[in-house]
């Protein structure tokens, strides 16, 4: 691990709502991301550094000290474990929810439920806790397809107007988790970065009071 501080982001809606938080702490990236095949981007201030990721690697390159801090929804985190990070702030970016959905007009379900999601361990964990017996169907994306090919009854998903869900012909039935992006901190960089983390904390925790007054 490299003295700089190296944060862990993810194309798309957790960078564009992390950056204005960011730049409440004198951090800005020097160049437009979507504009560059790079994956380590330089910030404005010469310690810290960005780097870009797919949304679900971002537990994984923190647990392992890769990255000193990431973002990630907390769905994400559900699914990892990520039991080797902490979790010291709730950024209440990235807002959703994480439903189990079907259809408006479900048909008779024959034997066990199939549930389709690409959030496996969470959906066995949700089931599991109800003492219901489910066939679980990984799927890595379209989930809400499935109901309405006849792969499975329900999908476990993120919902957010629920427009997806409109969309297709589906409606969310039961609610498994709030979701919002956290701020994770790799174990051993908050012992050995302790002062230059603590202040970004402090500094973010302000940034997120200030835009949820
Ligand atoms: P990957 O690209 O690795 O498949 P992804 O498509 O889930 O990941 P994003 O769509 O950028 O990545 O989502 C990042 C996070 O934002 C999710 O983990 C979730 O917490 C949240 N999120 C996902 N969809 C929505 C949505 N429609 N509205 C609000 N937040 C969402
Ligand atoms: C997410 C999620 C749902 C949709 C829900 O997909 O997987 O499909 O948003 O949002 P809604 O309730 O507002 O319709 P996203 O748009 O992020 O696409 P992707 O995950 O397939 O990249």
């Amino acid at each position: 691990m490299t003295a700089k501080l190296r944060i862990a982001l993810s194309k798309g809606r957790i960078l564009d709502e992390t950056l204005p938080l960011l730049k409440t702490a004198g951090i800005e990236l020097l160049e437009e991301p979507s504009k560059s095949r790079k994956l380590i981007f330089p910030t404005t201030d010469s310690n810290v550094e960005i780097i870009i990721i797919r949304a679900t690697d971002v537990p994984t390159f923190v647990e392992h000290g890769a990255a000193d801090i990431g973002v990630a929804g907390k769905d994400v985190l559900m699914e990892h474990g990520a039991r080797g990070v902490y979790e010291p702030l709730d950024l209440k970016i990235s807002r959703c929810k994480l439903m189990v959905a079907g259809k408006v007009a479900p048909g008779p379900v024959n034997g066990r439920l199939r549930v389709a999601t690409k959030f496996v361990n969470i959906t066995k964990r949700y089931y599991a806790e109800k003492g219901e017996q489910v066939e679980v169907i990984k799927l890595y994306g379209s989930m809400e397809l499935a109901p309405l090919v006849g792969l499975a009854d329900k999908i476990v998903d993120i919902v957010d107007t629920g427009n997806t869900l409109r969309a297709n012909g589906l409606e969310p039935t039961e609610l498994i988790a709030e979701i919002s992006a956290r701020l994770i901190v790799n174990k051993a960089s908050m012992k050995t970065k302790h002062a230059t983390i603590q202040k970004l904390i402090d500094q973010l925790g302000v940034a997120v009071e200030n835009a949820n007054r």
